[in-house]
């Protein structure tokens, strides 16, 4: 059982390792042409059909990059695509949440006491509004309200905060986030794989056939490619969330990521301003840091834990707490962990507990058995640089209790 343990958790480390890989590749290359595209420069005397050139410099060599708008006159030879950066991502990203949230659906997306629903039933929400999500959207961009750019972005800032607040009622704060992310990220890769990608492939094909293509098709790329540039920042800031329980551990969680969104933008229009060198829009990165302040700030409000919720984790601790070495165990973690891991620290320079993981009382260690598991009995991880001088014997006592426990079916 244990073996299966550490496996499982490589396996989530490889796939979040190739998530964070091919994310990288994605928002690299989209912010790449942004800028690119909003820095064209025109001049006479440029190929029938460019719009714009730019020179570039980079890696000890010159780059000479100019942009056709519909399309040039001939095909090229050689095209090459910027697709499976997106796909990668949002699959490993896919494999991600099965593996962290629907495999471990009761430590980490259902939460009783906001809604008290079986393993498949959530996993089956978190699936429907994924895809919900993405088909709603698509209408809203193609019916007439899409017509107009900026009171289409209106609107769907206003669904996002819907969808943030409607998640809270759903699952834990941490699974809230993810799905947010998730559900923002997936209808990003739907934009590639169902209309930028496409589009792009009508119009080849039309050229190949002599056609001249329609250009409503670029504009609808164009359309849903801004859509992308502006979710980019808000999606990793969720994503990276989980490691912060700050962010996501208070009643206003859905108003930070609502907050969050904005933030998105207020920063993208800063570099946006400044690739298409239409100045410097300072103003920007001041409703930036009053968006942070706000947000640390509505981090602080305390979340409540209902009498109903607090009761169950009693009973569910009662059978660990008596197993046998248990006391053992109970003694190193409070000599060895509780100095960081409490809700007020007395480690110095620790402010608040780390990744709010608090190891104070016997539920809190029953709650964290396999992450102190791994992080201490295991590996040796924790305490950093063994600070606090936990002893060889000490982690074989971590581990052997905790293998035994769970064989007993008694923890997770
Ligand atoms: C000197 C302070 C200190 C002590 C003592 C300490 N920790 Fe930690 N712990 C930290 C810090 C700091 C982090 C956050 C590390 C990071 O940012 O990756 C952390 C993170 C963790 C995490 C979360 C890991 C993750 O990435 O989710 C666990 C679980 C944990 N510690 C368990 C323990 C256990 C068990 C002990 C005792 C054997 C212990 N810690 C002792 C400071 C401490």
């Amino acid at each position: 059982m244990y073996e299966y343990a550490i496996a499982w958790d490589w396996l989530t480390f490889a796939v979040r390792w190739l998530h964070v890989i091919t994310g990288i590749a994605w928002i690299g290359s989209s912010f790449y042409f942004v800028a690119l595209d909003l820095g064209l420069k025109q001049r006479p005397g440029l190929p029938v059909g460019a719009y714009g050139e730019e020179w570039q410099v980079h890696g000890g060599g010159f780059y000479h990059i100019q942009k056709y708008l519909v399309a040039p006159a001939n095909m090229p030879e050689h095209l090459i695509w910027f697709k499976w950066e997106s796909y990668v991502t949002w699959l490993s990203g896919f494999g991600m949440l099965a593996l962290v949230y629907y495999a471990g659906a009761d430590l980490y997306l259902i939460d009783p006491n906001v809604l008290d629903v079986s393993k498949p039933m959530a996993i089956a929400i978190s699936l429907a509004s994924l895809g919900f999500g993405w088909l709603a959207y698509d209408m809203i961009c193609r019916s007439p309200f899409g017509n107009d750019n900026t009171r289409l972005m209106v609107l769907l800032y206003f669904i996002l905060v819907a969808v943030a607040w409607g998640y809270t009622q759903l699952f834990t704060g941490r699974a809230a986030y993810l799905h947010l992310g998730a559900f923002t990220a997936t209808i990003m890769s739907a934009n590639v794989f169902f209309i930028i990608i496409p589009n792009q492939k009508k119009v080849v094909a039309d050229l190949i056939a002599g056609r001249t293509p329609d250009p409503a098709l670029g504009k609808q790329a164009k359309q849903r490619s801004t859509h992308n540039n502006y979710l980019t920042l808000p999606v990793l800031f969720l994503m990276l969330s989980n490691h912060y329980p700050l962010a996501f551990g208070t009643q206003y969680n859905w108003i930070i990521a609502s907050l969050v969104f904005l933030m998105g933008v207020t920063i993208r229009h800063w570099f946006n301003t400044r690739h298409a060198n239409k100045g410097s829009p300072t103003w920007t990165w001041l409703a930036t840091v009053l968006l942070f302040i706000a947000i640390m700030w509505l981090s602080t409000v305390p979340k409540v834990l209902s009498e109903g919720g607090e009761a169950r984790a009693a009973t569910a601790a009662e059978a660990v707490v008596a197993s046998p070495d248990f006391y053992k165990v109970r003694d190193t973690v409070l000599g060895r962990c509780s100095m960081c891991h409490a809700r007020e620290p007395g480690w110095e320079g620790i402010i608040v507990p780390p990744k709010g993981v608090i190891l104070e009382s016997d539920g809190d260690i029953v709650a964290h058995a396999r992450e102190i598991y791994l992080q201490a009995g295991r590996s040796h991880a924790m305490p950093p640089a063994n600070v606090t001088g936990i002893t060889e014997e000490e982690r074989q006592l971590i581990a052997s209790w905790y293998e035994r426990t769970i064989k007993e079916g008694k923890v997770q």
